[in-house]
């Protein structure tokens, strides 16, 4: 009997994982995406910038929802917004001396306040006291430096008049409940907001040239939340990738099952311990300086140098790439926090940055040193270890014996001698200076046989 009933499951089984297989949103292949791909896998460190009037009140890019507030009790950031210190070509310089090759910039965020010059909405930036196009000048100065240009879009939107209330809004109801929600959102209609998420994206991604990544934000189904139905997904991942063939999208319109649906994945905010489990995928780790992604005055929880040199380093020690985000002032301007923090990063960067870009983790053969963490170049074959204990006077390699040719430091490619005499049958041996050299996690390179 149970023998019978799987033989008529079996026809029906072929075409529920055939239709599975054939869930796609278009025809490119594994290795066309590899290569649209490519400039982002090798470059692997890019920038983020969290920028809108929520850097007036300065506590939180969430603030408008945290406190409940209506549009009209938001409308006094939107008067006042001037930017004066702004310099998009500052900001250019300063993420390519950090070694960032990619930028990515809140062209709207979740309060609905548009940076761009929109056709489609007078709540927009050259309506406010700045009367410029602030992404248009992101855009021109980042692309000035060589640096790949990227726009966040929230596709949540606290400001539009037909977006629904949900569980995320500021004006969701003190209790979940179908008649208080229904209540609420009586004329409102997501289809038209879906019209304008459609037309503004549309916007973006034919009024500024060619545009590197698009970063949308986020899904959250559920009852009470939204999903692909309600951004109208599926149609609108079709008209980017007809807009700009090549450009790359995150993970966050809720099109998990799509087999193109998805370009990288966006661990946000997890520890350095955690990107290990990411091994193996396509990934970006975004992270903040301190604890808010929008400017935040009294946010005091800031990363210090190593902690940002070893999230950099671990991104890239498990094969994936870290966006870090930068949440200017209202006045235009990196915080001083911020500021010193890349500098720090530039001076690491400007010496050691071969650790990085083109990079993975290592081939498996190679034991991590204690204290260590190992990146690898697969095109010029070399290992990079990066030295979180200073090890004086002599360094081991635990079962290196036959697979290095030469060492040195990165930073002056200073040779590191190999002991002849030391290490047995297993081991290599490296003589190394007593004194360590001038940067918090120097790095050894190491040539392979
Ligand atoms: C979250 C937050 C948002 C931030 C984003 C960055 O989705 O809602 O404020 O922009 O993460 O990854």
């Amino acid at each position: 009997m149970l023998k019978k009933i799987c033989l008529l499951f079996l026809p029906l089984l072929f075409v529920i994982s055939f239709v599975d297989a054939q869930k796609r949103l278009g025809n490119e292949t594994a290795a066309q995406k590899k290569q649209r791909m490519e400039w982002w896998t090798n470059d692997r460190f890019g920038m983020f910038i969290h920028w809108g009037l929520y850097a007036l009140p300065a506590r939180h890019e969430w603030v408008k929802n945290h406190e409940r507030m209506t549009n009209e009790e938001y409308e006094k950031y939107f008067k006042i917004f001037n930017p004066d210190l702004f310099d998009a070509k500052a900001w250019a310089k300063k993420a390519k001396a950090a070694g960032m090759r990619y930028a990515v910039l809140t062209s709207k965020h979740h309060e609905g306040f548009n940076m761009f010059d929109s056709k489609y909405t007078d709540y927009k930036v050259t309506n406010t006291p700045a009367k410029r196009d602030l992404v248009k000048e992101f855009v021109e100065a980042f692309r000035a430096e060589g640096i790949k240009v990227g726009f966040y879009y929230s596709l949540l939107d606290w400001h539009h008049p037909d977006y629904t209330i949900d569980e995320n809004h500021p004006q969701r109801p003190l209790k979940n409940s179908d008649t208080a929600y229904a209540r609420l959102n009586k004329g409102r209609d997501m289809a038209k907001y879906r019209k304008y998420l459609y037309n503004q994206v549309t916007e973006l991604l034919t009024k500024y040239g060619k545009i590197d990544i698009l970063w949308l934000d986020f899904s959250f189904p559920g009852k009470y939340g939204k999903g692909r139905e309600d951004w109208g997904s599926v149609a609108l991942m079709k008209q980017i990738r007809k807009l700009q063939p090549g450009i790359i999208v995150d993970n966050r319109l809720d099109l998990n099952d799509y087999e193109d649906g998805v370009d990288f994945e966006t661990p946000e905010q997890v520890s350095t311990e955690e990107l290990e489990k990411y091994r193996g995928k396509v990934w970006e780790t975004c992270q903040t300086f301190s604890g808010s992604w929008g400017y935040d005055r009294d946010e005091n929880t800031w990363k210090t140098h190593r902690q940002l040199l070893d999230l950099l380093i671990t991104s890239v020690s498990n094969g994936g790439n870290l966006l870090l985000n930068v949440g200017p002032t209202a006045r235009g301007e990196f915080d001083y926090r911020a500021s010193s923090a890349l500098d720090s990063l530039s001076h690491w960067m400007h010496s050691n940055s071969k650790s990085i870009y083109g990079c993975t983790y290592a081939p498996a053969e190679f034991k991590v040193p204690a204290n260590t963490k190992l990146t690898y170049n697969p095109v010029t074959k070399r290992l990079y270890v990066h030295l979180y204990e200073y090890p004086s006077g002599s360094f081991t390699l635990p079962g290196y014996k036959g697979k290095v040719k030469y060492a040195q430091f990165l930073h002056d490619d200073s040779e590191l001698k190999i002991k002849p005499d030391a290490g047995g049958d297993e081991d290599v041996v490296l003589e190394m200076p007593e004194k360590k050299p001038g940067f918090d996690i120097p790095v050894i390179e190491l040539i392979l046989q």
